[in-house]
């Protein structure tokens, strides 16, 4: 049982936010969830992920890595930066790199202010409230695009992709780090039992049902791998991979914009 209009806001028997992309009010939901789970957002996912995402986001710098062609990386967006996990990520890997973490919600953006404060690459790390859709930023203000766990929340990722592009230098790059379908049935059976049964539980123990049963709602809502390659390439980026972790669990889309004719020299 959900309660609210059907064009109202949904929440779940709790009283906690259940987003629904159907209704209008979704990018507002979005941002009262956030702001719901802010204060045991890093905990839960611990939890919740059963350790991996300690691994996922050095991971996909990892990969970064190696997909990318050589140069400096001094100036780095990271939208959706929640508590700001993948930003001091970020500025930790490329010590010569400033970090800008962009999030729409408050309280979220006020839980990384105080994990910035307390760790030593956090000096680097500046914060802005800001929607992925419209970047307050000005066109090739930076060498890398940032986001983990974003996508599937997003009203028009296309346009969001659009955005990162404008905001990217030539040859700028953009990593997103998101929750995909493995590709092996078997596996998938498996993922799906934990993720679409127990984690919701999980959340419910918390005051959380709303937040972790879109969870896996919003898991479905996002284009199958090959697709979201394409969204990524039709925003200009010729250059794109997809390497896959803990089974396809997560995928870190990677994509590079053409350089500029000095650059190509
Ligand atoms: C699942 S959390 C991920 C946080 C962080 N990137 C991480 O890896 O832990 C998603 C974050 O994206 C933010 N977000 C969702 N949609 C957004 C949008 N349209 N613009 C800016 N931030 C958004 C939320 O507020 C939330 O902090």
């Amino acid at each position: 049982m959900t309660g609210a209009a059907p064009d109202g806001p949904r929440t779940a028997p709790d009283g906690s936010p259940y987003p629904d992309r159907s209704r209008p009010t979704f990018e507002r939901d979005i941002r009262r969830m956030f702001g719901h789970i802010a204060e045991r957002y890093d905990w839960f996912d611990h939890v919740a992920s059963l350790g991996n995402d300690f691994l996922w986001r050095p991971r996909a710098l990892g990969q970064l890595d190696r997909f990318r062609s050589p140069g400096p990386i001094r100036r780095v967006l990271d939208i959706g930066c929640g508590t700001g996990d993948l930003a001091r990520q970020v500025a930790r890997r490329y010590p010569h790199a400033r970090v800008v973490g962009a999030d729409f919600t408050g309280p979220m953006l006020q839980n990384a202010l105080g994990r910035n404060r307390r760790a030593r690459e956090g000096s680097r790390v500046t914060l802005a409230r800001a929607t992925a859709l419209r970047l307050p930023f000005a066109d090739a203000s930076f060498d890398l695009v940032t986001s983990a766990f974003v996508a599937r929340n997003l009203t028009d990722l296309a346009r969001a992709y659009r955005e990162t592009r404008r905001v990217l230098r030539p040859g700028g790059l953009v990593l997103t780090l998101e929750i995909t379908e493995p590709p092996s049935p078997r596996f998938g059976a498996l993922f799906h039992s934990y993720f679409d049964r127990v984690v919701p539980w999980m959340g419910a123990a918390v005051a959380s049902a709303g937040p972790y049963r879109y969870l896996p709602e919003s898991l479905r809502s996002l284009p199958p791998r090959e697709e979201f390659v394409e969204v990524i390439r039709a925003a200009g980026f010729p250059r794109v991979a997809a390497p896959s972790q803990s089974f396809g669990i997560v995928t870190t889309f990677l994509g590079e914009a053409p350089p500029s004719a000095d650059q190509r020299r």
